[in-house]
């Protein structure tokens, strides 16, 4: 594959649905910098929905994205049930680590369904981006079908080939709200997965949010506050301390689902079977493929992204975010 230069490549245009949460953050830095960010709407995934809004908001001031149409969605999962904050990962405000800051603008709008289904029947060539739990997505396409084959595809951070995070089967965007999932992968739509086995070969260490230190801008100064929140909740969750937890590796889960539409040359894809399990007691939340050799490929319509260069990956998602 040749590779564009930077200068010559098409800038994606995106609708990033997301719920901030510290990757969430990052994504968006690397979505200004190499696509065209139409909108971002927000969802309750890693913290309740007034936090996601009003963290997508702070992102939008990080980024100079202050045309950007920021619309609220779903406060909770299809069933109804009240879902499960990542408040370990990302804190009660979902974005701890910083100093707590005031957005400068409010929301667009609180109908994010319906805004996404506007803008997918206006916009030609249109990414889905969805970064936190499907909700927002399942809605838009069980109220207009016909979106799923106008957009050019729906790329997810969400799902796993292998372990869970939240529980040994299941990650959290696809555990939080499976329903919404199994809806979104029955659709018919593009899509393309970055599951958790893709992101953890996406990782940052300690060195990340020192760079970013030594960046010395507001921007830079807050990612590097966030990352050193992030980063260190990776290191607890292993128990790790001094420099073992420098070095612990965060995965930048989020920032794969853009960088796997705007550099595709450094991630190998594998088009798959597969489907979302919303009854199992154990699996609830699993996303499961059908990776027998024999599987049946006209059942495989899921490019799941299975390899990246990972080192490459996140020298680009850290020059994103020196501003
Ligand atoms: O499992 C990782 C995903 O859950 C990421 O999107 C992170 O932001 C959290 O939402
Ligand atoms: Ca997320």
């Amino acid at each position: 594959m040749t590779v564009a230069a930077e200068s010559e490549r098409i800038r994606p245009r995106v609708l990033i649905d997301c719920d901030p949460g510290h990757d969430d953050v990052l994504a968006i830095g690397v979505a200004a910098r190499h696509c065209h960010i139409v909108a971002i709407t927000t969802v309750a995934g890693n913290s309740p929905l007034v936090n996601t809004t009003r963290n997508a908001l702070i992102a939008t001031d990080l980024f100079a994205l202050g045309q950007v149409p920021v619309h609220s969605g779903a406060a909770g999962p299809l069933n109804g049930s009240s879902g499960g904050f990542a408040t370990g990962a990302h804190g009660r405000s979902g974005l701890d680590g910083p100093l707590p800051r005031t957005p400068s603008r409010g929301a667009d709008g609180d109908d994010a369904v319906s805004f996404i289904i506007e803008t997918v029947r206006r916009e030609e060539g249109l990414w889905l981006v969805p970064i936190g739990p499907l909700t927002n997505i399942a809605l838009a396409l069980r109220r207009a079908p016909d979106i799923a084959s106008r957009v050019t595809g729906i790329s997810i951070m969400g799902g796993s080939l292998t372990h869970g995070n939240v529980t040994s089967a299941a990650e959290f965007n696809i555990w939080f709200d499976p329903e919404a999932a199994a809806e979104v992968f029955n659709s018919g739509a593009a899509l393309r997965m970055c599951g958790l086995d893709l992101t953890h070969q996406v990782a940052a260490d300690g060195r990340f949010a020192d760079a970013l230190s030594a960046h010395g801008t507001d921007t830079s100064q807050f990612c590097a506050e966030l990352m050193h929140f992030y980063q260190g909740y990776a290191a607890r969750t292993q128990g790790l301390t001094g420099e073992a937890a420098y070095a612990a590796p965060a995965p930048l889960h989020d920032p794969c689902a853009v960088l796997a539409i705007t550099h595709p040359e450094l991630f190998s894809i594998q088009r798959l079977h597969v489907v979302v399990e919303t009854a199992g007691t154990q699996t609830r939340g699993m996303t499961h493929a059908d990776t027998r050799p024999w599987a049946n490929p006209a059942e495989a319509t899921v490019d799941v992204v299975v390899s990246a260069d990972g080192p490459r990956a996140v020298a680009m998602v850290l020059d994103a975010l020196l501003l």
